[in-house]
């Protein structure tokens, strides 16, 4: 399956160019973009990011869209799909994730990208729940998940393993939907 360039009234989330390298890796060595994440990355670690998520496009249909902003082409960070790995302690372990440089935040782009995601994600790729966790102090992150109507268990959240005990990010919390939810 081809991925398709995803269109939203404001965004074109699209697979990644190599111009898009030196843009990624300001967006993730800013701190306060990576507050929440374990710590922020060096120009190989996000080429990665890329080199990864391409390789997840070719073989699984998803990825991490690139979020360009259709006004004036400007690379605003990434939305999309990723696969956790089997020891990670949620199901599915498909879940949607979103990124973007810090000016922009405010403006609902997240939450109209992720949109454009899980009509993907249900409609072309079939899948049935998609999950999204953030660290329990990223409220930003989770006004998308509420926003998109996602709905949270606390039974379901969970201490990140990739998080050193009593590190003050590690408890996450889990938001969950279902195909029959995000139809309704
Ligand atoms: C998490 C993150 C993507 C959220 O970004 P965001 O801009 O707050 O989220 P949205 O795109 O849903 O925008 C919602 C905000 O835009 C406002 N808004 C303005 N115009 C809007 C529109 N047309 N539609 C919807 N919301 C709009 C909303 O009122 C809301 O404002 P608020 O922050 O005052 O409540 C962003 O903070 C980020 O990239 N953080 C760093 C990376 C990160 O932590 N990622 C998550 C890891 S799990």
């Amino acid at each position: 399956m081809k991925p398709p360039t995803l269109f939203t009234k404001r965004l074109v989330l699209r697979r990644w160019t190599d111009c898009d390298r030196t843009v990624l890796a300001r967006i993730t060595a800013d701190p306060e973009v990576m507050r929440f994440r374990l710590r922020t990355l060096s120009r190989q670690e996000s080429d990665e990011l890329i080199d990864t998520t391409e390789r997840c496009f070719d073989e699984r249909g998803f990825g991490m869209w690139a979020a360009e902003r259709a006004a004036d082409g400007r690379l605003i960070g990434y939305i999309g799909l990723e696969e956790a790995g089997d020891d990670m302690p949620f199901r599915p372990l498909v879940h949607i994730g979103w990124h973007l440089v810090a000016d922009v935040w405010g403006h609902g782009y997240a939450t109209e990208g992720a949109a454009a995601v899980l009509d993907y994600a249900f409609e072309e790729l079939g899948l049935a729940e998609v999950v999204a966790h953030t660290t329990a102090r990223n409220h930003r992150s989770e006004g998308v998940m509420r926003r998109l109507g996602m709905t949270h268990n606390p039974r379901d959240d969970f201490d990140a393993p990739w998080y050193p005990l009593g590190h003050p990010n590690r408890r996450f919390v889990l938001y969950r939907l279902k195909k029959a939810q995000w139809r309704a």
